[in-house]
């Protein structure tokens, strides 16, 4: 295993350690939080009593194979915490999320819970969000002329693929992948992507999160909401 997935094996099974018995938990998507649900998974195995709310077709697959019970979002009235992976997080731990292609799940898990955690390694943690291209959810329908919308906006997005196809997500929707540079402004930006007809989910996840564990060279570090 390289170091770049020790890391991620390091936060998941943290993270999982953050979650007691009885409560209701949302089930991130990615490669890091796949060591979240296997930790709590082994957890499950000794006893532990919780529900998982997976936000992707696949960490429900791994919740599966791992053993945790879960549920759909629509049967809970709220979760107790949400742990998942990010993109990219910045100083004030607003993040750039939807590399994997779940972003509108993982964003109504996140907002059902009263605690968002983010597990990432530190290549993740940056200065300003922005080097990493922003996933935007878009209905197919006409999403060409979306994409031209937002590229009015002075941006490049580029419709995500899978082979020679486009990507779909979850939802039946597609991703424009867009290269923004240094965002400065992610609440505002966030805002005016949101506003225009077509766009579904933005990956901004803005003033959302509550900690990040940070996997850093065999050790870990807590970032907590200021
Ligand atoms: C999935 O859509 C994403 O938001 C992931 O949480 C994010 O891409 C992090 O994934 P990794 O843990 O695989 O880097």
């Amino acid at each position: 295993m390289n170091e770049a997935e020790k890391s991620k094996m390091l936060v998941g099974t943290e993270a999982a350690k953050y979650v007691k018995d009885g409560m209701k938990v949302g089930l991130g998507s990615g490669s890091t939080a796949y060591w979240m649900v296997k930790a709590l998974g082994e957890r499950v195995q000794q006893g532990l009593d919780i529900i998982g709310v997976p936000t992707s077709a696949q960490t429900e697959k791994w919740a599966q194979e791992f053993g945790v019970p879960t549920t759909d979002l629509s049967e809970v009235s709220a979760l107790d915490i949400t742990i998942d992976g990010a993109d990219e997080v910045d100083q004030n731990l607003q993040l750039i999320k939807g590399g994997g292609g779940a972003l509108l799940r993982e964003k109504m898990v996140a907002i059902a819970a009263d605690k968002l955690l983010i597990i990432v390694d530190q290549s993740k943690v940056v200065d300003h969000l922005g080097e990493y291209p922003l996933p935007i959810e878009v209905v197919p329908f006409g999403w060409n002329l979306t994409a031209k919308r937002i590229a009015a906006l002075g941006y490049e997005p580029t419709i995500r693929l899978s082979g020679d196809t486009h990507y779909i997500t979850d939802n039946g929707n597609i991703i424009l992948d867009c290269k923004f540079g240094k965002i400065t402004q992610p609440a505002k930006l966030h805002e005016q992507l949101i506003q225009l007809v077509g766009v579904v989910e933005t990956g901004l996840f803005i003033n959302m999160t509550d900690t990040v564990i940070v996997g850093n060279q065999g050790g870990i570090n807590v970032l907590e909401k200021k």
